[in-house]
Formats: structure tokens, sequence, C-alpha cells
């Protein structure tokens, strides 16, 4: 017998309405990109018989799924091996991992994802990356070029309004392929966050400058995104306190809680029924603690009379309360990520931070998470090495033991 403790009375798996959708438990899988699609044509990923059997395998009844980090169009992608929702091809691969969550009773909704500057020429027909500005990331692109050496190229105006439209276009498509709904993906330094975060977004058009235009294009995309799909149907995620991909906002608490305050204030229809948030202790990088202090170095934390200046709404403490207050008040609902384990999922829904908490790489080593959790049984460790990709391909990815197997497999069955 197992001395952990079952979670099952707490509220991890008590019923939650998400929108459309109403969910048995509130253990949510989180978007984790994991290059394993086939190559149909250059940049161009299908979902194939081992995604499904992946998605398949971490369905759990009246639990939220969402997918990896889906591109919205040929030229919206960065990495090899990640299946986009742009051709018929990939909305046919779709629909048959849909069908397989669906038999299981899950919900599952598809990461809408632009790179924007998190790309390469050689990766988009020779084009130049898409971003709020010509501002490179530091360092190396996959295809081990520097990023430098390639520049973002600045968006017009135009090249933004067909984007809005793309992202609108791929939401419909998702539906389409039988996804229950759709998530913006306006996190971890991809095209919308580089529009988002003031470290990036130098424009001096309707687009840049001040708060109310750096957040003008992640709004235009949750209104066509919401028209095009209902907004029972629309979730965004969003990292204020991202590092990743050179993102550094001088002031994450100040300028997200007035991007909330935007979504709070939307009308119904064009509301979104989720706001999926990033703990700022998260980071690719750095541990807990490091981040935290690196964090309260620059922002909500700091005292005097910098403060005064650079913290308009002066909140203290960088936490996602600030946000949640904001959001809940509007009835949007809210999703956490950013290492979570058995023992910190229940607080936060005790304390009424959160409605429902994401898991990423426990979900990746667990296709039973859910069940472990509710019962109390032992997790399985993750293997980085096989996150992006593995020789052959099930390898970390399909072939994470379930509870029974592991139990046979150590001859304790
Ligand atoms: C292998 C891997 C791939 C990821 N891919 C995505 C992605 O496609 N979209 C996204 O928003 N976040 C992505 N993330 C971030 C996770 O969704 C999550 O926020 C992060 O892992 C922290 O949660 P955790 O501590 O439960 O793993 C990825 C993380 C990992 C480890």
């Amino acid at each position: 017998m197992s001395s952990l403790l079952p979670l099952e009375e707490t509220l991890l798996f008590k019923p939650l309405r998400l929108g459309a959708i109403q969910l048995e438990h509130r253990v949510v899988q989180g978007p984790t990109t994991r290059m394993r699609s086939t190559k149909e044509s250059e940049g161009v990923f299908v979902p194939n018989d081992l995604n499904v059997e992946y998605y398949g395998q971490r369905a759990s009844k009246g639990g939220l799924m969402l997918t990896e980090a889906t591109p919205i169009s040929r030229y919206a992608a960065g990495y090899p091996g990640v299946p986009g929702i742009f051709t018929p091809s990939q909305v046919a691969g779709w629909k048959r991992v849909t069908d397989a969550i669906h038999v299981k009773g899950a919900f599952i909704f598809c990461q809408l994802w632009h790179v924007g500057r998190a790309s390469c020429p050689s990766f988009l027909d020779g084009r130049k990356a898409l971003s709020a500005s010509n501002i490179p990331i530091s360092g190396k692109a996959l295809d081990g070029s520097e990023y430098a050496d390639n520049p973002p190229k600045a968006m017009t105006v135009e090249e933004i309004k067909e984007t809005v439209d793309e992202f609108a276009a791929a939401a419909k498509r998702a539906v389409e392929a039988g996804f229950d709904g759709v998530e913006i993906h306006g996190a971890n330094g991809y095209l919308l966050e580089q529009f988002l975060h003031d470290n990036i977004n130098n424009r001096t058009d309707a687009y840049g400058g001040s708060l109310e235009n750096r957040c003008r294009f992640p709004l235009e995309v949750i209104k066509a995104v919401t028209a095009a799909v209902g907004a029972d149907r629309v979730g965004i995620r969003l990292s204020p306190y991202n590092y990743f991909q050179d993102t550094r906002d001088s002031d994450p608490n100040g300028h997200w809680v007035y991007l909330c305050e935007q979504i709070a204030a939307l009308p119904s229809e064009n509301r979104p029924c989720y706001v999926h948030m990033i703990e700022p202790r998260f980071d690719e990088v750095l541990d807990e603690k490091e981040k935290l202090d690196a964090l309260s170095a620059y922002t909500g934390d700091k005292k005097g009379v910098e403060a005064e200046a650079t913290a308009p709404k002066k909140l203290v403490g960088n936490t996602l309360d600030h946000f949640r207050g904001v959001l809940q008040k509007a009835g949007i609902k809210f999703l956490s990520a950013g290492n979570f384990k058995r023992e910190n999922a229940v607080p936060k829904l005790d304390a009424d931070a959160a409605d429902a908490v994401v898991f990423g790489r426990l979900f990746i080593s667990n296709p039973d998470l859910p069940r472990r959790l509710k019962e109390g049984l032992p997790l399985n460790a993750y293997d980085r090495s096989t996150f992006y990709g593995a020789d052959p391909p099930k390898k970390g990815y399909t072939d994470y033991p379930f509870y029974e197997e592991e139990k046979r497999a150590n001859g304790t069955a």
C-alpha cells in the first residue's frame, strides 16, 4: 500500500465548469512541445499514429488537455516535428487525436501558436521571422545560425491584421478537427508576448510605445478568435514574469494587471472563458530561488522612488494573485502552471488562487497522472533528454508506464 496521501477528496477532484465544457477534475495537462510529428513537406508536419497514442494515453474522464503549441500558418512555425493546424492533412490528423481522447471522456483545447522572432529563415523558405521590432533573440537558432545574423522584421500593420485573421481561421479549423476549444498562446516569449514585453516592443505606431498600444495586438487576437468560435471555447496563456526567449518586462505586475483589466472588460461575447498563467517561480533555466530573486531585483518588490516611477499600480510581490483577482470579478476562470507537484497543487486551489492546476513535465512522465494523484500513487520521474524528440520517437513519449505496468515490472503486482 502507498503511504502517499490520496487527493480524491480535495478540490483537485471537484468538478469545474469551464466555458462550454464541464470538467470532472482540475488536473490539467499542460501544453508541451514534443517534436514527434511526421514531415509532409517543407515546414508542414502532421499528427501521426504515435501522437494519437500519446494523447490517448493521457486522456482521463472529464479531464482537460492542452495540446503542444500548434502553428497557425506555414510561417508561424519555428521548429521541426511540430504539427500545425493550417492544412487539411493536419486537420485530419488532429481529428484522430480528438476522437481518441473523446472516447475516453476527456476534453482537449488546441494551443494556437505563432513563434514570431523565435524562428529563422532556413525554416521559413528564406523569409525573415516576424516580430514587434527588429531586435533579435540572443544566441543561436535551432539551425545553428546566430539569431543576430538574421534579425526579425518588424511587422507592418497589414501583417498584424493578416496574423489576427490567421489566428481566427486556425481556431475555426481546430473546431473542425474536433477540438473542444482553443488556447491562444500569449506566453513564453513568442509573437504575442514580443508585443507585450517592453524590452522588445519599441514600436512607435498604434501597436507600440504605450502600454495600451502594446496590448492592442493580443486583444485583437482575442476578439477575432472569440468571434470565430465563441468565447466559451477560448482561453489565453500569459506569462508576465517570463524570461525565456529574452523577454524581460520592466513592470510585469502593473502591465499585466492592465492587460487583465482589458480582458475582463471585454463584452461577454469576446471574453475568454479562462486565462492560464505561469507562476513567477518557474523558469527554463533558473531554479525557483534564483528566478524569484532575479525578479524581485527589478519589479514590484522594488521600494522607493524607482518603484514609484516604474510600478504605477504599486503592486508589491511577484504573484499571480494580482491578475487572478481582476479576472475573477469578470467570471473568467484561472489556470495556474509552473512547478506544481502533489504537495502544492491542492493548497493553490484551497486558497482560491486558481480554479485548476496545470502540470507540464509530470504529465509527460505520467500518462495516468490524475489517477496517481487521486489515489496517492507514486509518480514516474521525467527524462529531460527525451523532451524534444528521441530515437526512436516513442522513447520518453509513449513508453512511460501506467501504474499497473510499473507494478508488474517491479514484480509487486
Ligand atoms: C518539453 C516541454 C515543452 C513545452 N512546450 C510548451 C508549449 O508548447 N507551449 C507552452 O505554452 N508551454 C510549453 N512548455 C511549458 C509548460 O507548459 C509548463 O508551463 C512548464 O513546463 C512548467 O510547468 P511544470 O513545472 O508542470 O512542468 C513546455 C515545457 C516543457 C518541459
